[in-house]
């Protein structure tokens, strides 16, 4: 992770970035902005020379590079803030890091009395756009290790730079958990990954339930998702307790750590990316890592229910009924209906032993939440309309996207099975919505206090974007800790 410096005094201006923002009328050129710190001599000349010559506008994310060979510096920067609100300041971040990523080492002189908020949106683009996941030996290395932010007053942003480097760390952790190939990320693997990153944060209490367990204590949505797996399942379960916290929440993510569709295979298509089926437990997990660090007054328990779906002989079958923690039974006609077998585990147990305030669920649940809304954006579903609200402004403010989708009470009558408590996989279409109501049945008396996110689309992009890079894109992480963050 690049390192990042404010300071009052940049002593290194050998690459140095001067934020310009939109002129005045629409389409007039962009207009240097006073810097918190003074600039070498005769560059804010040459700065009003070359806006024009650049044909600079000022959008959030332009760059325009000027070479001045022997110069101090040596290499000027004109980076367009936009509107300088948080969300354009990640946005310029972002680029900037990819226009800089052969240099060593480069400085922003940020605006006179740049905001906080400004201050971490900035962070969080410039760590979270040269984000790359590699296995092995790149071919173009990026060079860049130090970012230096002049300001006038560091020890006023020490607060937003904490929570951007926290918040961007962590959205790392799941993207690198999400990239990560499924030879590799079994569900074992994947609780090592969690008692590692536990190791350093102390308040945080892990529990890992090995299969043997999973059976005494009745989890048989994990245990028959996982069966047929050389690499069996495990229930993760994090606690960050604090002892000021009043709320106490419990967050459920889907950790299927490969999704062949089981005996109701995929083809070959649909399968390709089902590494990133675990997405959803990646975010929950990398969130209440983040409240952890951050030490955000507020009990988070959070449930990873990891299993691989696979084929073979131990593999459960297209009507198998299967018995759920706490005693309903599903009727699971197709075997690729997974993920909520292994949630309505997760979300019984929360509800029988750890009575939480709030329940928040997130999944890469159906292909359906992509039909519904596109690529970047999730699936949100919630009874309760003060919960929806807090969660989508959240995730909004910290430049993610959702969107409320219904629960209609009169679709619930196709979950019914002759054999079962519930049929698993209702083929009446609105696949996302009916994958919500089958675990809202899990949910008991805690039905008007959970939410559950579809975010099977926006968990990946297939291009670098913004802050997004391609692959993973650790989806949730950012909205969870702001919503968290929001919490008394
Ligand atoms: N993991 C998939 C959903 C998915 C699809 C995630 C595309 C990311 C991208 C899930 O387990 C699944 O297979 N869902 C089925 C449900 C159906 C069988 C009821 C689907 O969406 O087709
Ligand atoms: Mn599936
Ligand atoms: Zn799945």
């Amino acid at each position: 992770m690049l390192a990042i410096r404010l300071t009052a005094e940049p002593e290194r201006l050998d690459t140095l970035i001067l934020p310009v923002r939109p002129g005045a009328a629409d389409d007039a050129w962009a207009e240097s902005v006073p810097t918190a710190v003074a600039l070498p001599d005769g560059i804010a000349d040459e700065v009003a020379v070359l806006i024009p010559a650049a044909r600079s506008r000022g959008r959030a994310g332009d760059v325009h590079t000027q070479v001045r060979p022997g110069g101090v510096p040596r290499r000027l920067l004109l980076l367009g803030i936009g509107g300088a609100d948080e969300a354009a300041w990640r946005t310029s971040g972002a680029a900037l890091v990819r226009a800089v990523k052969s240099e060593t080492h480069v400085t922003i002189a940020l605006p006179v009395g740049v905001a906080p908020a400004a201050v971490r949106g900035l962070i969080e683009g410039l760590l979270l756009g040269s984000y790359r996941f590699r296995l092995g030996a790149q071919t173009d290395p990026p060079t860049l290790t130090d970012v230096d932010l002049a300001v006038t007053d560091p020890e006023a942003y020490e607060q937003a730079v904490n929570v951007a480097r926290i918040t961007a760390r962590m959205t790392r952790l799941a993207r690198d958990l999400t990239n990560m190939p499924a030879s590799v990320k079994n569900p074992r693997w994947f609780a090592g990954q969690v008692a590692e990153a536990v190791a350093d944060l102390p308040g945080v209490t892990l529990r890992v339930r090995e299969p043997a367990q999973l059976a005494a204590e009745g989890f048989g949505g994990i245990l028959a998702v996982g069966g047929g797996s050389a690499s069996g399942p495990r229930l993760v379960e994090l606690d960050w307790h604090p002892a000021d916290a009043r709320t106490h929440v419990v967050l459920v993510g889907k950790g299927i750590t490969f999704d062949t569709g089981g005996i109701s295979i995929k083809p070959v298509p649909a399968m390709k990316l089902m590494r990133k089926d675990m997405a959803g437990a990646a975010a929950v997990v990398a969130a209440t890592l983040g409240a952890a660090a951050l030490g955000l007054p507020v009990r988070v328990t959070t449930l990873a229910p990891l299993a691989e779906n696979m084929v073979s002989g131990a593999a459960f079958r297209p009507g198998d009924i299967v018995r759920h923690y706490g005693g309903l039974t599903s009727e699971t006609t197709n075997s690729d209906a997974e993920g909520r077998l292994v949630l309505a585990d997760a979300l019984a147990y929360a509800v029988a032993e750890l009575n939480p305030d709030l329940l928040v669920d997130l999944a890469t649940l159906t292909g359906a939440n992509a039909v519904a809304l596109g690529t970047r954006t999730g699936a949100l579903y919630s009874d309760n309309d003060q919960l929806a609200e807090d969660l989508l402004a959240a995730i909004r403010s910290a430049g993610e996207s959702a969107w409320r989708m219904p629960l209609p009470t009169d679709y619930v009558e196709h979950l019914g099975s002759d054999l079962a408590d519930l049929y698993s996989a209702p083929t009446q279409g609105g696949g996302s919505v009916l994958a919500a109501l089958y675990l809202r049945e899990f949910t008991g008396d805690l039905a008007d206090r959970w939410l559950h996110i579809d975010m099977s689309a926006p968990s990946w992009c297939d291009r670098d974007d913004a802050e997004l890079t391609r692959g993973a894109t650790g989806w949730g992480v950012r909205g969870l800790l702001r919503w968290l963050a929001a919490l008394d």
